[in-house]
């Protein structure tokens, strides 16, 4: 280790085992209590080994209350990663009783029910814990996963198998291959007892029992984890041998015969009013809850039917989630900053007096954009309602006009970057103002780096948000393909202060390990505007490769034509995100920097097609299709998400180009364009097979 410590007279090492100590606590202190790391946990961890090294070599010196005398601060790295044969997605929300009367109509319409057709559904308490997947094999649990990013988790098996309300075996029998997922929990009064322990030994509280829960899973130690009585509530599958249930309700009886503990204030419903009926019973039951939830769930109850809706991006259509109105709190608003974001934003940030809302202390809060900020009228000085929803980053709903002091001042944004001193903004109908410094902004592009090394995006394991602060201070780094080429700066690296041999190898190392990337890594890592983890995945699976993307941008490029309709028409796309798509890749400057990474690193390319598909469907993959007259036996949102989940584009209108016309009752004059074309026609019947029913 080249950490410096042989050099370190006794007197030095204190003090630097003094400042280490009171640093790690400051990260626990943002970590635990205030939800707000500032760090990676790689820097984290990092900060701890050298804390450690030092403490190995004076350990006479080191503080009484120093990190390693306290058990699991934070969780440690080091976790087996375990890709999720089904990815673990999360649900849509809905906020009132409109959302969810949209949410019954639209399944009902995208199941094309007719009006007098019943519809089944569960309503069950949303429990807020930590997501994990349970894997039997032959009814022993095999392996527990937690769910990371949704597609990759870590492995956490031996920490699971402490917890008491995890069967080990199931009784009775199960499908060979059964993987339950669920929710850890921790109960109100082993929360409690653990934060009262720690208070007594001098360590970091927790902020809320969510926290709690996930800081106990990921422990190195299972018997720290078995320590912390954790719980669980089981309510869904993953992979399975075989479909273990033709119900929700009915697969929720199963779980309970196998010996799972399942939530037991759950409800059937028929309509959205039995639904809200539901929520209000549950949420009445919530102060004698030994457990947090903070919703309600809704399933749509058939499976089959669930099959048949499947999913939008990343969430599930037979599913939403009712949430609880969020917790609110009054303070004073201390400040505004302004920051400037990955793509030149600049968003005011309020600095607040620190109060605890929902059991987390809360210092900053969002104030989205100036109108904002003129329409609630908010000043420097004024005392502020805040609310805070679950993980959402808290808001100001209002302010106390009858607290405002004196002389408070309006609040403007300012003409010019903070950063770069650019202009700064707004266009046309935007309601934000941007710094127009483009790549020029340090701040634009520190945060594009940021985001392209992020987990989402390529996750390059410890070159965390500080690193590239420095690196790009320093001209290591300006764009994202100079971190491929960090490797010819070795010895610049190793002259860093905190660099050493084995630190730089195995940055590079990280580095190299991601110089072969799937396709939607890479567009999300590229931080488009608009363009998530969902947007990246879709026009991934849409257009398989770098090279076939980049081709239908530019074809696209006159925002009319069938490129244009094939883009916009994408599941979840719309005109908005396409035009910020084809604006980034016919931008010369973005294409450039997108044209040097693609010589550094290898786009793999994603298969288009879909599994589970009839027979011919591989080949529909990539062609084109239109829709047209009334379909009997799916609607149109159905029709066109099969077609698009087979990776088909679906267009609204018959050109030369189009591979396939699907022609319902009353087809009229796109299908007289097809024969005339020579194009082929399908009846609904004949699609449903070819598309596998
Ligand atoms: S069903 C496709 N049911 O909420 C996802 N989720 O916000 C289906 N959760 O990731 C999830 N209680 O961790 C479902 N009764 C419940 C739940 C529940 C808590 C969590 C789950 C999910 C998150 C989505």
């Amino acid at each position: 280790m080249t950490d410096g410590s042989d050099r370190m007279d006794e007197e030095a090492a204190a003090r630097e085992l003094a400042r280490l100590a009171a640093e790690i606590a400051g990260h626990d202190r943002r970590y635990h209590r205030e939800d707000a790391p500032v760090i990676s946990d790689a820097e984290y961890d990092a900060l701890v080994r050298r804390y450690t090294a030092l403490e190995a070599r004076f350990p006479d010196r080191a503080p009484p209350d120093g990190p390693s005398r306290r058990v699991g601060s934070r969780p440690a790295q080091g976790f087996e990663k375990v890709v999720h044969a089904r990815p673990m997605l999360s649900l849509r929300n809905a906020f009132d009783e409109a959302d969810v009367g949209e949410f019954v109509q639209g399944v009902r319409r995208f199941l094309n029910l007719a009006p007098e057709e019943p519809l089944a559904m569960t309503a069950e308490a949303k429990i807020d814990g930590l997501s994990i997947a349970l894997r039997y094999e032959g009814g022993r649990l095999a392996q527990a996963a937690t769910r990371g990013d949704g597609r990759e988790g870590e492995n956490v098996t031996r920490n699971i198998e402490t917890v008491e309300s995890v069967p080990k075996r199931l009784s009775g029998a199960a499908p060979e291959i059964l993987e339950v997922r669920g929710e850890i929990y921790m109960a109100h009064g082993e929360f409690q007892r653990l934060n009262e322990e720690r208070e007594r030994e001098g360590l970091p509280l927790y902020a809320n029992p969510r926290n709690s829960a996930a800081g106990s899973v990921r422990q190195i130690d299972p018997a720290v984890t078995a320590g912390r009585r954790l719980r669980f509530f089981a309510y869904g599958w993953g992979e399975v041998s075989e479909r273990p249930a033709e119900t929700h309700s009915a697969w929720l009886e199963r779980l309970a015969a196998w010996g799972f503990e399942v939530e037991p204030n759950g409800a059937r419903a028929g309509d959205a009013a039995e639904l809200v009926a539901a929520h209000r019973a549950i949420g009445e039951t919530r102060p004698a809850l030994d457990y947090d939830i903070d919703g309600v769930v809704y399933k749509v109850d058939r499976i089959d039917w669930q099959e048949r809706l499947g999913f939008a991006g990343r969430a599930p259509r037979w599913a939403v989630a009712h949430k609880f109105p969020a917790e609110r709190a009054e303070t004073v608003l201390e400040d505004i900053l302004v920051q400037v974001g990955r793509t030149g934003a600049l968003t005011p940030v309020a600095v607040l007096r620190p109060v605890t809302v929902g059991g987390v202390v809360v210092s900053r809060a969002t104030l989205h954009n100036e109108d904002e900020i003129e329409r609630k009228d908010i000043r420097v000085g004024d005392t502020v309602v805040i609310q805070r929803a679950g993980d959402v980053i808290p808001q100001i709903l209002e302010v106390r006009l009858d607290r405002r002091p004196e002389g408070a001042e309006s609040f403007r944004l300012p003409e010019t970057c903070p950063v770069c001193g650019s202009q700064a903004r707004r266009d046309g109908g935007d309601v934000v103002r941007r710094c127009t410094g483009g790549l020029v902004c340090r701040a634009q592009a520190v945060e594009r780096l940021k985001h392209f090394v992020s987990r989402g995006g390529l996750d390059i394991e410890g070159l965390g948000r500080k690193h590239i602060e420095a690196f790009y201070a320093d001209g290591l780094l300006e764009t994202p393909a100079d971190i491929f080429r960090l490797g010819e700066r070795r010895a610049e690296l190793l002259e860093r202060d905190g660099w050493g041999e084995q630190s730089v190898d195995n940055l590079l190392a990280a580095i190299e390990a991601r110089r072969r990337v799937p396709f939607d890594r890479f567009l999300y890592a590229l931080g488009i505007r608009h363009i998530g983890e969902g947007n990246a995945r879709l026009l991934a699976r849409h257009y398989g490769s770098l090279d076939a993307l980049r081709e239908a941008a530019a074809s696209a490029a006159s925002r009319e034509g069938e490129a244009w309709e094939a883009l916009t028409g994408i599941d979840g796309m719309g005109a908005g995100r396409a035009e910020d798509l084809v604006a980034f890749l016919s931008d010369p400057r973005s294409a450039r920097i997108v044209e040097a990474l693609a010589a550094e690193v290898a786009v793999e390319e994603t298969a288009t097609e879909a599994a589970g598909a009839g027979q011919d469907a591989g080949e529909l993959a990539g062609r084109t299709v239109v829709f047209t007259g009334t379909l009997a036996a799916l609607s149109r949102r159905e029709a066109k998400a099969r077609a698009e989940q087979i990776g088909m584009r679906v267009v609204g209108s018959v050109s030369a180009k189009t591979d396939l016309v699907v022609a319902g009752e009353a087809a009229g004059s796109k299908k007289r364009k097809a024969e005339e074309l020579g194009i082929r026609v399908l009846t609904e019947d004949e699609w449903l097979e070819l598309a596998g029913r």
